[in-house]
């Protein structure tokens, strides 16, 4: 006969499952819709953010509004495809705060076009953009952080276009497809060993200054998305933070090389 055993889960853990409260986080594409709203959720979450992007100014702009809500925040201007660039985007977070715990990754960049009319440099572009530089961000903190001995979290930002096909997309999704097998793979190499899980989320449409186009309810475009999203509207960057946060914290101790749907349930019909 079974004896009837407590349930072993402990009010300390339950408390502390979303707690990211002083740690380092480095956040790529810091001045991007999806980067920028990371950046701010973590540094309202207590963490203190080395926001990374190419443009110095909207950076500028990022840590002063950080700073204006109490948040901790530092920045490089650095280029994610440049392992010269992005080793300064490691030495402030250890110059600063010590080290990295978490590393969120939200550049990308695309440029729709046929594949009869695009040229090779043109779909070369877009891969390194969207793919190589992921692989050297990621490599470089996993370096650090295997080091450091202390684990971490990856976050990479995919796409929902990392399952699916789309004209004028031979770039896009196939970037965003080998992004994540590449970081199924990294979970292979770095989750067991050095305690460094790394999962994708894959975003349907976000609002974004590229997107905004899309959201004109009259439009073709909207109607037609619409018809495939049981969520009934596209995305805010707002609806993007709970996935963030969660596989940033203790609650993803157990998550590795995920790929999860932040689509509206658009993976699902
Ligand atoms: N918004 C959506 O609907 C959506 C949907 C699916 C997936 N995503 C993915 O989510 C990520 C963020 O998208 P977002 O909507 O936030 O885009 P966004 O607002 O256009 O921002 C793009 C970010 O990437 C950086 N960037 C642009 N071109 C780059 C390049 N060639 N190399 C390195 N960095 C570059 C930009 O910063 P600097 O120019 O300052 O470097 C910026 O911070 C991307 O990977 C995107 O593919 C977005």
């Amino acid at each position: 006969m079974s004896e009837n055993k407590p349930v072993n889960v402990s009010r300390d853990t339950v408390d502390h499952l979303f707690d990211i409260e002083g740690r380092v986080a480095i956040v790529t594409g810091a001045t991007g819709a999806l980067g920028g709203a990371i950046a701010v959720a973590y540094a309202l979450k207590g963490v203190k953010v080395v926001a990374t992007a190419r443009n110095a100014q909207k950076l500028d702009a990022l840590r002063v509004q950080i700073e204006g809500e109490g948040g901790v925040c530092t920045t490089v201007a650095a280029d994610p495809s440049d392992t010269d660039s992005f080793a300064q985007v490691i030495e402030a977070a250890k110059r600063e705060f010590g080290g990295v715990d978490i590393l969120a990754v939200a550049h990308g960049y695309n440029k729709p076009e046929n594949i009869l009319t695009q040229s090779v440099e043109d779909w070369s572009y877009i891969m390194d953009a969207d793919l190589k530089s992921v692989y050297i961000v990621c490599k470089m903190v996993a370096e650090e952080m295997a080091q450091a001995g202390k684990g971490g979290k990856m976050v990479v930002v995919s796409s929902a276009r990392s399952k699916m096909g789309m004209a004028g997309y031979t770039g896009y999704c196939a970037s965003k497809g080998a992004c994540d097998l590449m970081i199924q793979s990294m979970a292979c190499d770095l989750s067991a060993q050095y305690g460094i899980n790394v999962n994708t989320i894959n975003p349907t449409v976000f609002r974004s200054d590229l997107t905004e186009w899309m959201f004109d309810p009259d439009s073709a475009v909207y109607q037609n998305f619409l018809k495939r999203l049981p969520i009934g509207r596209l995305g805010e960057p707002s609806d993007f933070l709970g996935l963030a946060v969660l596989l940033a914290s203790p609650a993803a101790d157990f998550l590795t090389g995920g790929n999860y749907d932040a689509t509206g349930g658009y993976w699902a019909c």
